[in-house]
């Protein structure tokens, strides 16, 4: 089944549609497979973890098979300390790239785990590049593990991790990236791009709803993480070798949130893997980026950088603008958009994930449309200071 013949049924509960980057708007089926109680220990939920791993894991392609899957209770932030604090030894030293909050929160995270570690901060608007990367590690060959973000979805930036992945190998070094709200959309294949460990969670783009992350990581990184944990409950390596001996979770697993989850797997296979959802995803994105660039909005990003997963568009300039009431409006006719992150300007996001094709965010727009008219916001372009501060910072 292609992006294009998929069927998306309208929430059947009524709610409004969640143009947020997870949770987000899933299926009836995915939320019908929680109307049953598993027992945590029981043989039907063991099979249940155990095929959700193997599906997870096969969403890397080939060579797959010198990876494992170790899901991880708690939001996707548990899975990325996780991450942090079981590959990156307690003598290693980290270069966390960072270009908005989800970067940044990785660097406090090697803060609080007391974790040597320098920050590459490019602001909001750009990525950051291999060549800068490369030079870093060349500058500094302390340095043991490189943290990328794939999509940094406070802004939306696709970043370029193929690039950063070969500097980081040219230079000797290890690649950890946090795939959180790209994984399932974007490929990630490990034939394509080296990396050591990478995290997602189930409410991104899977389409599942929120209750654990996994971190997918070589096995030879699983075995050498033995005693890295500040942790008892985020030890990534104490959780693999449970659940590789007893196929159990070590603690209590959020039993219904993986059925759905499971769910949403065989609905992501359905829909044509990580291609069928990324194309939906994209085309999500064109049709409401073409749709609210016609009524005057501006996005943060060049096309260049504007991923299938969100986008951030300036707050317009006009007075009667306010972002709250915005809102509310779009709320009443059935959309939740999410408020902006930047540190600039003021701007808010439309997220592309979730259950919706192009026809909703046609809706989208009209609903955009509409709102403005009700508020009296004759131009929805954004203030000249914003447009100067993309030029500036992007030049
Ligand atoms: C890139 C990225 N990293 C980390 C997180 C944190 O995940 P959570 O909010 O589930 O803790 C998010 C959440 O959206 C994210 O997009």
């Amino acid at each position: 089944m292609t992006a294009a013949n998929l069927k998306i049924e309208p929430p059947r509960l009524g709610e409004p549609y969640l143009l947020t980057p997870g949770p987000l708007t899933t299926s009836y089926a995915v939320k019908e497979a929680m109307l049953r109680d598993w027992g945590s220990w029981d043989d039907d939920f063991r099979a249940m973890t155990r095929e959700m791993r193997q599906r997870l894991l096969a969403l890397l392609g080939d060579g797959s098979d010198d990876f494992d899957c170790v899901p991880m209770q708690g939001s996707g932030t548990f899975s990325v300390e996780a991450m942090l604090a079981s590959f990156i030894p307690r003598d290693g030293k980290a270069l966390v790239l960072a270009n908005g909050a989800y970067g940044m929160r990785s660097a406090q995270t090697l803060e609080y785990l007391g974790r040597d570690h320098i920050v590459l901060n490019k602001g909001d608007y750009l990525p950051p590049r291999g060549d800068e990367v490369a030079q870093i590690l060349t500058d500094d060959p302390a340095i043991t593990h490189v943290v990328a973000i794939h999509c940094e979805t406070s802004s939306g930036i696709l970043n370029p991790v193929e690039e950063i992945s070969e500097a980081v190998y040219a230079a000797g070094r290890k690649l950890l990236i946090d795939s959180m709200s790209a994984f399932g959309a974007i490929d990630l294949k490990v034939a394509d791009i080296r990396y050591e460990a990478m995290v997602s969670s189930a409410n991104k783009c899977i389409e599942g709803v929120p209750g654990f992350g996994f971190i997918i990581a070589r096995k030879s990184e699983l075995e050498a993480a033995k005693g890295n944990s500040h942790s008892l409950s985020l030890d990534v390596h104490a959780q693999w070798a449970h659940m590789n001996k007893t196929g159990q979770w070590r603690f209590t697993p959020p039993t219904h949130v993986v059925a759905a989850f499971l769910e949403a797997l065989r609905g992501h296979d359905a829909e044509g893997g990580v291609a069928g959802r990324g194309g939906r995803y994209t085309c999500n994105r064109d049709v409401m980026v073409d749709g609210m660039r016609e009524l005057g909005f501006e996005t943060l990003l060049k096309d260049r950088w504007l991923s299938p997963i969100i986008v951030t568009f300036f707050c317009p300039a006009d007075e009667n603008f306010v972002f709250d009431r915005f809102y509310e409006l779009m709320k009443d006719k059935g959309f939740i958009i999410y408020p902006g992150k930047l540190t600039v300007v003021d701007s808010f996001r439309v997220g592309c994930i979730g259950q919706m094709d192009e026809h909703v965010m046609r809706q989208v727009v009209t609903a955009a449309k509409e709102t403005l008219d009700e508020m009296g916001v004759q131009n929805a372009a954004p203030p000249a200071i914003a447009l100067e501060e993309r030029a500036k910072l992007a030049a």
